[in-house]
């Protein structure tokens, strides 16, 4: 479905990540993780068209997406929710999710909106509340809700568990699980590598801007050296 190929990417004269070549496939799992820095936002910022594309390509469903302005991406199927969520802080939790489609040429509001309320119930309970009155566990929901909205192919959601309780996190797994089972391919950027480990089905490592490990989940889970920098402490 996603294929990078030698991309690399970074801001005006930096390059922060270097020559990553990835293919990731309709329909699984696929975890990005790495040290703080190690250049996983600006990865998926690229993908998305919000950072730029120094070298290489990137390539979505057989186009080469790498010119392609960010709200056609979006059009063509990939959405984001970013790291800090970057939510419409005075704007209620129905004008946030609006905002998640309002650039698609049908954008089906009501449809969605309830495919999201479906989802996640404790948003319908929050909908005419701003979003900066919100938990951060609603926030993440929230965040995760607007990007849905444009019934993405493609869900890319940048630390997913960074800040939340458990029980919350819980419940962004499960909407993860139901998500993929509804055929949705998802890139998952995590700080808490176990967690993701459970959900994904491949994984790439990335240090310092640099693919240093790529492959299945469960032959990760059964690498020294990655137990050793990642699984760790778990
Ligand atoms: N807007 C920016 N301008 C300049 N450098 C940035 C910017 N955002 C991130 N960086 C740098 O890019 C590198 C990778 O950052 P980032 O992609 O955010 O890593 P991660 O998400 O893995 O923590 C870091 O060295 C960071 O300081
Ligand atoms: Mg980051």
């Amino acid at each position: 479905m996603l294929f990078l190929k030698d991309m690399s990417c970074g801001y005006g004269a930096l390059t922060v990540v270097n020559n990553l070549s990835l293919h990731i496939p309709k329909g699984i799992v696929y975890a990005l993780i790495g040290a703080n820095g190690a250049g996983k936002s600006s990865t998926i910022m690229t993908i998305a068209g919000q950072v730029s594309l120094k070298n290489g390509s990137i390539e979505f469903e057989g186009h080469d997406i790498s010119k392609v302005p960010l709200k056609d991406r979006i059009r063509r199927g990939i959405a984001v929710a970013p790291e800090g969520r970057r939510l419409f802080s005075d704007m209620t939790v129905e004008e946030n999710l609006a905002m998640g489609s309002y650039t698609l040429p049908t954008n089906h509001f009501s449809e969605n909106k309830n495919k999201v309320l479906e989802l996640f119930p404790r948003l319908g309970e929050r909908f005419t509340q701003q979003a900066g009155s919100l938990s951060g566990g609603e926030q993440q929901m929230l965040a995760i809700g607007r990007a849905l909205m444009s019934r993405p192919k493609l869900l890319i959601i940048d630390e997913l568990s960074l800040g939340l309780m458990p029980k919350v996190i819980d419940l962004c797994y499960l909407a993860i699980e139901k998500l993929k089972n509804e055929g949705v391919t998802i890139l998952l950027v995590e700080q808490n590598t176990a967690r993701a480990f459970e959900v994904a089905d491949e994984v790439c490592v990335l240090e310092s801007g640099l693919n240093v490990w790529q492959g299945k989940a469960e032959d990760a889970k059964k690498d020294p050296k990655l137990v050793d920098a990642y699984l760790g402490l778990n």
